[in-house]
């Protein structure tokens, strides 16, 4: 072949390979090698390693390599032969052969690099390079690479090289573009997988912050206060039985805001911890009236004037969570005693149901009714009043209501709600079907 140092080899397009006869058993070795490819399907690295080491093989090239377009570099990606020690190496793509073949599109053949001014011929001392064949890797038509024979002699190549690394080059394009998709691919998953491990441990290590917070919510304040309540209730007690009622009155009045912090902890508790779990209440056979008697306790003297007790039942003990009950019946009251006014009664009425069988609890109050807005949505949490003089609330107690009754296979209902108040209802079944 005649040194033309500058020459193009775009004539060597594929429109005119079948010019040039390929060697007997070459095209069976690029067959082989194309279902080598195929084995080496998502493995990028693998699949371009077997392409130069086969490209090296058919064309007696002293080393081979692919190079891939990054930004404004070529990288050696995948290296065999004398170009082994420069894997990773970045070259400039505006002052390299390779660079100009990206470029142009163009297979480009350097007969000595010596005299070829398109080089970069500091790289090609550094790389131990005289000749070489250059041909681009299309992915849809668009250049992402290269794939380049070397050798540190003179015009090693000849035509038959150019079609063999023509034909390497078609198939390596082809699959290339699939490969870095997939790799693309491969490393975002990876990437999203570590940030959701991170997630995880930091979601762990909240979970088990917020479990530390409320169990010093349960022993180091709820105790301590339910002590404290129980304290002030005997010294006003005793301030009466002493008839100092004044100060007896102002003690209660502590008692009532104690009661009130000691309430919203309770429900904060309860939706915290209580209520999330799915399994159904530990129910255990209990006395009726111990569990009212509970339950009026967490009001004050003067809260409790109020509520009128009504027993139509004659049902004595019913198997239930005493402490979930007593909740949501606290919370039902004292919304009842909240949503009306001040000197209206609220009646507590206990009656029997045969279908299905169940002890019936119904609130009932002369307030101004729930606003009819308010009511699909009554039972969810955060569901909160929108009368500016009670605001104070959190939204929790009617959800707490709905989530102990559900814990007990029973029900919550809004039965009444009209101008002269509400009634609301809680079906707590004697016999649930667990
Ligand atoms: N008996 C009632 N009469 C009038 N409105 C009521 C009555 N019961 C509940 N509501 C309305 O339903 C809303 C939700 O009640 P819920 O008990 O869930 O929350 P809350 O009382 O506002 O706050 P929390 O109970 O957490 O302190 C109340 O804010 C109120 O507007
Ligand atoms: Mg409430």
């Amino acid at each position: 072949m005649a040194a033309d140092p500058g020459r193009s080899r775009a004539q060597t397009k594929r429109t005119q390979m079948n010019q040039v006869a390929l060697q007997p058993g070459k095209l069976e070795r690029i067959i082989q090698m194309q279902s080598l490819i195929v084995q080496a399907a998502f493995d990028l690295d693998r699949f371009m390693q077997t392409v130069v080491n086969n490209l090296q093989d058919l064309t007696g090239a002293k080393g081979a390599v692919v190079e891939l377009v990054e930004g404004d570099n070529m990288v050696y990606r995948s290296t065999c032969g004398s170009m082994n020690p420069f894997v990773g190496m970045h070259l400039a793509r505006a002052n390299s052969l390779s660079g100009l073949c990206v470029r142009n599109v163009e297979v480009l053949h350097c007969i000595d690099a010596q005299t070829d001014p398109r080089v970069d011929l500091a790289a090609c001392h550094r790389v131990g390079v005289r000749s070489m064949v250059c041909t681009p890797l299309l992915h849809d038509r668009v250049p992402v690479g290269v794939l380049k024979v070397m050798s540190d002699k003179v015009n090693a190549f000849n035509d038959e090289d150019v079609q063999t690394l023509q034909l390497m080059a078609d198939v390596l394009g082809a699959a290339l573009g699939k490969q870095i998709a997939y790799d693309r691919l491969n490393k975002d998953r990876q990437r999203l997988s570590h940030q959701i491990a991170r997630q995880e441990q930091e979601n762990r290590s909240l979970l088990s912050e917020r479990s530390d917070m409320l169990t010093v919510l349960a022993h180091e304040v709820r105790q301590p206060l339910n002590n404290a309540s129980a304290a002030l209730q005997s010294a006003a007690h005793l301030l009466a039985e002493a008839n100092d009622l004044s100060a007896a009155q102002r003690l209660s009045r502590a008692r009532g805001v104690m009661g009130h912090v000691l309430a919203n902890i309770d429900n904060t508790l309860a939706v915290a911890a209580l209520l999330t779990r799915s399994t159904p209440a530990e129910r255990e056979d209990a006395d009726v009236d111990t569990l009212i008697a509970l339950t009026l306790g967490d009001f004050t003297a003067e809260e409790r004037q109020r509520i009128v007790c009504e027993r139509l039942s004659s049902t004595r003990t019913v198997a239930m969570d005493t402490s979930l009950m007593r909740l949501a019946l606290r919370n039902l009251l004292s919304n009842a005693l909240d949503f009306s006014p001040p000197g209206q009664p609220v009646t507590l009425s206990l009656s029997d149901c045969d279908a299905p069988l169940a002890l019936i609890f119904d609130v009932i109050d002369h307030g101004g009714g729930i606003d009819q807005q308010g009511v699909p949505l009554l039972f969810e949490k955060g569901m909160q009043s929108t009368n500016p003089h009670n605001a104070t609330g959190h939204g929790l107690g009617l959800y707490i209501v709905r989530r102990v009754m559900e814990l007990h296979h029973g029900m919550a209902q809004l039965l009444r709600n009209c101008a002269d108040g509400v009634t609301m209802r809680l079906v707590l079944p004697l016999a649930p079907a667990d």
